[in-house]
């Protein structure tokens, strides 16, 4: 039996203990525990604790690890990350429990960012559903079957807030809303951890990047931030602090400076906001090699900001060998303490503790869960569902969508006959053998009724070296046809039919890790290949991929029905299907702001307001807050998405006009479906504070619901206001309310609001 042999082998088990750790475990117990082990562990045993280096499949970054194996039997390791599969991961976790002289199991984690091997949209898309039960959902069956898989641990959620599309990251996270972003953070980290993490179809939620990774100066990955204390706690800090209320288990550094200072190696980041002000009691881990590219940031040799690491408070070092190779000379020379050493020892004694690691070191590793949990049939229902609720219906002339099953449809782009990109960056367990292109699933959806003839038109982009940058990791999609045939076979192909759905954008690897990009148009080979179908007169329905806010004011200009897709998952092809051909009508609303051009960045809805805002209506004005060449707004605002139905809102009404801090208000408008579809809207509410103690935002995201409305359908949605909807953090960094008058502004985006005025006494 497993347990039972690890038991004979096992110096010291949890089950000597306790029969079972919970979250909610008996801390006397786990204390107790954990002390009898320390007691036997040599300084080099507890600095291999803090040891994360990489082994398997994807290696990003700088470092590659060697001769991991001898290490993890020399109690040098206390985990590893990116090993997958119940064997693999059995025979490293053996070598552990049976070689090492302790015999302490390893964690093993993985990127498991938006889905396992049933891929979920990219979290920005998922973002876009507002459906916080769908995102629990999707980390929920994330864990089940990573944990089936042997991994115990996840890097995600990832939640920091970004205002620049130009950062290719931005597709990882939850858009530009502190409110909105928080929610998802703690949806995620329930879904991920559940109630109790020594279930083994849970596993350990990692927040990530902490902290304002999402704030690069010129969007380019990694570069400097620089911001102040007020924006931080107000813009930036909300959805790391609401994974930490929500009980993640573990936090990883970021790459960037905080106050000058890396985040990793950074005491008032990592000690006094994270431990001190929030409460954090899990481990800190460092993002890939953030402990040795302090020496780049100009902090010092290895040595050094290794020091400086474990004294801000970071526990693990992922793969820079920065704690194992210089911690012991740290401590001789007295640039470290024990206590410090043991402090960070039994942060990740007490994670695998949690786990239940102790008590059966191969929780993870039952092979017969593979079959029964991985990229089930429902799971897989499951993530077509949620990607038809993140897409983003940008225009639609005419009602051009849906469009019906009958007669020919041209499918024509780069992205339409690839499955290798359907699922979006950061999809590392993806097997992309087992779904759908999408033509592959509009053949499907339209056989027996309808033709599809299908070109792909052109290349990414005209430039080879630029494309093959654009599409690593298995990715690639060249065409080796010249730039002509491909254009006069789309040609050929359009010229036979009714209609054209173009499936053009990013590729997946446009965005995420060092991805950034300057020009967020439609890339140049697809600009010249929609120009020539737009001659042809036929109408152009665009299904864009993207993995960011891109630019679309030409696109917005000449064509009539535009689906921002994202990046929808394994089930996206035919989610994509649901929606074009009207089985379910999109509703997902944008949860970062779409500029009209590059030279607006950054632009975001919950702005200040500057001393001199220009005019409501007007686009120039001189000596006012504006532009020469481009008017201020964006080409779609926050919130923003339309649906094949029609929503009229009634009168907002608000059940009082002053309140006290202890009272509420209630804000209710009636939505009713006027349109020709049962569909889902997401009502909006936001709030402005008029006169604060510091300047105050323009609007804010306070509330939101989405419901679901029958044709003819009518429903009363309610938002109670409360003192907490009012705080912000001032310049003292206190979390307060102040009485004054405020603003309540309800609609279906941002822009569209009805609006009314209440005072807090
Ligand atoms: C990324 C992290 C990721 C880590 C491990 C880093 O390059 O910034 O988000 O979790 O690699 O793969």
């Amino acid at each position: 039996m497993r347990i039972g042999r690890f038991l004979l082998t096992a110096v010291i088990t949890a089950s000597a203990v306790t029969a079972m750790a919970t979250p909610q475990a008996d801390k006397g117990k786990m204390d107790q525990f954990i002390d009898n082990l320390m007691g036997k562990m040599t300084l080099q045993e507890k600095i291999g604790q803090l040891n994360l280096p990489v082994s398997g499949e994807i290696v990003t970054g700088q470092a590659k690890s060697s001769d991991v194996a001898g290490k993890i039997r020399k109690g040098q390791v206390g985990g590893l990350f990116n090993v997958k599969g119940v064997e693999n991961i059995r025979e490293v976790q053996k070598i552990a429990v049976e070689q090492s002289r302790l015999k302490i199991p390893l964690l093993f984690g993985m990127d498991v960012i938006h889905g396992y091997e049933t891929v979920f949209p990219i979290p920005l898309a998922l973002s876009c559903s507002w459906d916080m039960e769908a995102i629990k959902e999707s980390a929920r069956i994330a864990a089940k079957e990573s944990s089936a898989d042997g991994i115990c641990w996840t890097f995600s959620p990832m939640v920091d807030i970004c205002r620049d599309p130009r950062w290719g990251r931005m597709a990882e996270g939850g858009g530009e809303d502190p409110y909105l972003g928080s929610e998802i953070s703690a949806a995620m980290v329930k879904g991920y951890q559940g109630d109790d993490l020594t279930d083994k179809n849970t596993i350990m939620a990692c927040v990530k990047h902490f902290a304002l990774y999402g704030a690069p100066e010129a969007g380019r990955d990694y570069n400097t931030v620089d911001m102040s204390h007020l924006s931080m706690f107000n813009n930036y800090f909300p959805p790391y602090k609401a994974a930490i209320d929500a009980g993640v288990g573990s936090v990883m550094t970021s790459f960037n400076v905080v106050d000058g200072i890396p985040a990793t190696g950074n005491k008032w980041l990592m000690t006094d906001v994270l431990r001190d002000r929030w409460g954090f009691d899990g481990f800190v881990v460092t993002d890939y090699t953030a402990i040795s590219e302090m020496i780049a940031h100009g902090m010092g040799d290895l040595q050094q900001v290794s020091a400086m690491s474990l004294s801000a408070g970071t526990d693990m070092d992922m793969v820079a060998d920065g704690f194992l190779t210089t911690l012991e000379k740290s401590l001789k020379e007295g640039k470290v303490t024990m206590a410090e050493i043991d402090k960070a020892c039994r942060r990740i004694l007490e994670a695998k503790y949690k786990l239940g690691l102790f008590d059966d070191p191969y929780k993870y590793c039952d092979a017969s869960r593979v079959k029964k949990d991985i990229f089930t049939a429902e799971n897989r229902a499951v993530a077509r569902k949620i990607a038809t609720e993140t897409f983003v219906l940008l225009k639609n002339e005419n009602n051009l969508l849906p469009l019906q099953r009958k007669g020919k449809i041209a499918l024509v782009g780069p992205l339409a006959n690839t499955k290798a990109n359907m699922p979006g960056t950061w999809s590392v367990a993806a097997a992309s053998d087992k779904y759908n292109s999408l033509y592959e699933s509009m053949k499907q959806s339209l056989a027996g009724k309808a033709e599809v003839l299908y070109a792909k038109g052109s290349n990414l982009m005209y430039d080879a070296q630029r494309e093959a940058e654009a599409t690593m990791f298995g990715r690639e999609m060249r065409d080796s046809r010249s730039a002509q045939e491909l254009l006069d076979e789309a040609l050929n192909v359009a010229s036979q039919a009714d209609v054209i759905v173009a499936a053009v954008g990013e590729s997946s690897e446009m965005s995420g890790e060092s991805s950034s990009r300057t020009n967020l148009e439609m890339p140049d080979a697809q600009r010249d290949l929609l120009t020539a179908l737009k001659k042809t007169g036929k109408p152009i329905v665009l299904v864009y991929f993207a993995g960011r806010s891109t630019v679309m004011t030409w696109e917005q200009e000449n064509f009539p029905a535009i689906l921002n897709v994202w990046f929808g998952g394994s089930e996206a092809a035919d989610a994509i299907c649901d929606v074009v051909f009207g089985d379910v009508s999109p509703s997902g609303k944008l949860t970062t702001t779409f500029p009209k051009n590059v030279g607006q960045i950054p632009l975001y809805y919950n702005h200040l307001n500057t001393g001199r805002p220009l005019e409501a209506g007007k686009w120039f004005s001189k000596f006012r807050s504006n532009y020469l060449d481009i008017d201020n707004d964006p080409l779609y605002p926050f919130g923003y998405g339309l649906s094949y139905t029609t929503f009229r809102y009634g009168d907002l009404q608000l059940s009082n006009n002053s309140m006290n801090e202890k009272g509420k208000i209630t804000a209710s408008v009636t939505v009713t479906n006027t349109g020709n579809y049962d569909a889902d809207e997401i009502v909006q509410m936001y709030i402005r504070d008029m006169v604060g103690s510091v300047a105050r935002p323009v609007k804010e995201l306070k509330g939101f619901e989405r419901i679901h409305l029958k044709k003819g359908e009518s429903r009363t949605v309610s938002f109670d206001i409360t003192a907490e909807q009012l705080k912000f953090y001032n310049s003292a960094l206190n979390w307060v309310c102040e009485p004054g008058e405020f603003e309540v502004m309800v609609g279906g985006n941002s822009r569209d609001v009805q609006t009314k005025k209440f005072s807090l006494q």
